[in-house]
């Protein structure tokens, strides 16, 4: 016997109604970046392999073994082949679309946005997938467009605190942290290195590896037995140039101006290496659905991430939200009931009226009501069963009915039966 066939592990279907709560979200968040200034940028799905290696870098998480690559040949029988990847984030993408289109040579700030599925070969959990969503936007430009101002850091954390209260998300903090410019992160990965030397071996496995490959995530680890060793480890904030302690500055004076909550946490590093300056991560309360995966959305600022592209200097600093995280905080919050009854049920009494029926439906509908049909097959109790679940209102359609031009109107909340005259039902329907 052939084997069922299911989605593969760590992807999954979106269904109704939960599919209303997902374009809750997008529309909350495509309403608040329009005030903004934010418009829509779409990038493909997969991208030439060397973009993220250069761009999220060779050593990080996710290109030394998240990504989903493969040879693509130009003809099924060419030796000459492509590497492509399905993109596991969208900065990259969009900076090099940035580069791609000119659009520095506008002159202006770019604010885009994007909302799209992302991939990374990760152990799938909840609020961890394979394939995830990701709501996000990049603010870059020439660095006299103001690309580089900390006036932008602090919009954008401004922004991502409005989106959240309008979205309904609540306890939600945000951390921020400066990791400084590229010449004072080589200095500050160096003397982790050295201080990780004599103790790294009384830590576990993985972050002795990690003391190897890439010391910053050592920061990152929620490792119980090795949190001494690491709150000993230096801070990167000793580390920062005075322009970067100058920044980082006006960015919280900023934020406190605008009255968004933060705290500073130096640990906060990411574990992308484009990473200039600062970084965030919005975090919800233990409770809030996710489990471990407590993080809501992260980002930072990327000053040097164009030219790593080959590109002209663009400075610039975006987010990403998991939307898959927030959709499970919000039912977890239950926040947000969006789940919306139909305006009516149209319930045709025998098969001799489905064709009236429809029709009836149909005028509804042009006149904007939401409306589902049942079938003259049904019989009354099942109608009024099909009813209830789907819709506030049921609408008989019986013979008698048709030939006077009064229909029977079963209000489910109020429990009430009405006669309406059909010129009347529209408006009756609507209140
Ligand atoms: P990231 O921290 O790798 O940053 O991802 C951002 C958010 O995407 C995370 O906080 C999390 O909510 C969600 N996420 C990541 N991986 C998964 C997964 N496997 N399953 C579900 N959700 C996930 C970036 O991607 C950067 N591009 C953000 C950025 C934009 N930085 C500057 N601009």
């Amino acid at each position: 016997m052939m084997a069922t066939l299911k989605a593969v592990r760590g992807t999954r279907d979106l269904l109704p109604p939960e599919t209303a709560l997902w374009n809750y979200v997008e529309a909350t968040a495509r309403a608040v970046f329009a005030r903004y200034g934010f418009g829509e940028i779409r990038t493909p799905i997969f991208e030439d392999t060397a973009l993220f290696a250069r761009g999220v870098g060779e050593e990080t998480d996710i290109v030394s073994k998240e990504m989903y690559t493969w040879e693509d040949r130009t003809r099924a029988d060419s030796d000459s082949a492509q590497s492509l990847t399905l993109r596991p984030e969208n900065t990259a993408g969009v900076v090099r679309a940035y580069i791609e289109h000119k659009l520095a040579d506008t002159g202006m700030l770019q604010k885009l946005f994007y909302i799209g599925p992302q991939f990374r070969r990760e152990r799938p959990q909840r609020g961890r997938y394979r394939q995830f969503w990701q709501i996000g936007a990049e603010v870059l430009g020439p660095a006299w467009s103001g690309a580089d101002s900390s006036l932008r850091d602090a919009e954008v954390l401004e922004m991502l605190s409005t989106f959240l209260n309008e979205v309904g998300v609540k306890g939600w903090k945000l951390e921020v942290n400066s990791v400084g410019s590229s010449t004072d992160r080589p200095r500050y990965i160096a003397a982790l290195r050295e201080a990780l030397a004599p103790v790294k071996s009384r830590m576990s496995a993985d972050n002795q590896r990690r003391a190897e490959t890439n010391p910053l995530r050592v920061l990152d680890s929620k490792e119980p037995g090795d949190q001494e060793i690491i709150d000993g480890l230096p801070k990167i904030a000793d580390f920062l140039d005075d322009a970067s302690k100058e920044h980082f500055a006006q960015v919280l004076a900023a934020l406190d101006a605008c009255g968004v909550a933060y705290t500073v946490n130096p640990r906060l590093v990411r574990g992308l290496d484009y990473y200039t300056r600062t970084t965030f991560e919005f975090t919800v309360p233990d409770g809030s659905g996710l489990g471990t995966q407590n993080a809501l959305l992260g980002g930072g600022r990327y000053d040097g991430l164009s030219e790593m592209l080959s590109g002209p200097k663009a400075p610039g600093i975006g987010f990403a939200i998991g939307e898959d995280r927030l959709i499970l905080t919000l039912q977890a919050q239950a926040a947000a009931a969006v789940e919306k009854k139909l305006d009516a049920f149209v319930a045709p009494m025998g098969m001799g009226q489905n064709a009236a029926a429809l029709a009836l439906a149909q005028e509804l509908r042009r006149a904007g009501l939401a409306v589902e049909v049942g079938d003259g097959s049904f019989r009354l109790k099942k109608s009024f069963e099909a009813a209830d679940k789907l819709a506030r209102r049921m609408v008989i359609v019986g013979e008698d009915e048709v030939s006077s031009g009064i229909l029977t109107v079963k209000d489910f909340s109020a429990g009430e039966q009405t006669k309406v005259a059909r010129t009347e039902l529209v408006g009756f329907l609507r209140a």
